[in-house]
């Protein structure tokens, strides 16, 4: 009974915390690929190689539903594993389309034609892989008609965050928010399209100014994978324990969790 959730690194724990709060019953296992993070600055074969052997571990830990909290991952690998890797038994999600949804004001699975919304100027802050998949901008053009969206790749948050050097961090939100509005003065909402970003939200807040609606995707997910789960009870796995694994130094890892997530997290190596 376990749903896997993974990420490059530390910002997928964002996604956990919340559907664990959402889905208490359900064991979850968690896989950072700290020894390999950032994504965002590696091509789209790496990406694919990378997410796959993590998907397999997840597998391999009893999870026959893993839901890829990277967006990284979604955007350059998750297309290409759902062509033709994924067996018929098993389920891997992304954590795209529920943000878009959300955005758009669709339900799940809404698949009528593009229409107009409420937002039209929208900023995405997102890796720099993400932003050059240009996957964010493929699913709002399936949904919504009219939305200008100006990406701001935020070359070194990752790493700051991954390193736990918050006051970096807190500098790089705030010139990549300026080059954002530089670009687009005056957006309406703001995407944080890379899990790690939601562990700064209350600096993006303040640098974009408190009449943009912030969005980010932790507890998107979460809803999502309650009614994904309501109607396909059996891609819980057999998996009962939850577990937390690293490809990193479990003890740095599990420190810079506790830290972020205020309670004791312990990762064991992958
Ligand atoms: N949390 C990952 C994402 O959502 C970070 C990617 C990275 O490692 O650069 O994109």
């Amino acid at each position: 009974m376990a749903v896997g959730v993974f990420d490059s690194g530390l910002g997928g724990l964002t996604v956990l915390d919340a559907v664990s709060k959402r889905l208490p019953d359900v064991p979850f296992v968690y896989f950072g690929d700290n020894s390999h993070a950032p994504y965002g600055v590696r091509d789209a074969d790496d990406v694919y190689n990378l997410t796959t052997a993590a998907v397999e571990r997840l597998w391999d830990a009893g999870c026959d539903l893993v839901i890829l909290a990277c967006n990284t991952a979604s955007a350059a690998a998750l297309r290409r594993m759902q062509e033709s890797w994924i067996p018929k038994d098993k389920r891997v999600l992304g954590v795209f389309v529920p943000l878009i949804e959300a955005m758009t004001e669709r339900n799940w699975g809404d698949n009528s034609p593009p229409r107009e919304v409420a937002v039209q100027h929208v900023a995405l802050f997102a890796t720099p892989a993400t932003v050059r998949s240009r996957a964010f901008q493929r699913e709002l053009a399936f949904r919504a008609i009219g939305v200008d969206v100006e990406a701001q790749a935020c070359g070194g948050l990752v790493d700051a965050i991954e390193e736990g050097d918050m006051i970096l961090a807190d500098a790089l939100v705030r010139s990549h928010v300026d080059a954002l509005k530089r670009k687009m003065p005056t957006p309406e909402a703001a995407i944080l399209g890379c899990t790690h970003y939601p562990l700064m939200h209350d600096v993006f807040q303040e640098a974009l100014g408190e009449t943009v609606k912030v969005y980010s995707q932790a507890n998107l997910v979460a809803e999502s994978l309650a009614d994904y789960l309501t109607r396909h009870p059996h891609m819980v796995g057999p998996g009962t324990e939850s577990q937390f694994l690293t490809t990193g130094t479990p003890e740095k890892v599990s420190m810079h969790a506790t830290q972020f997530l205020k309670r004791e997290i312990k990762f064991q190596a992958a």
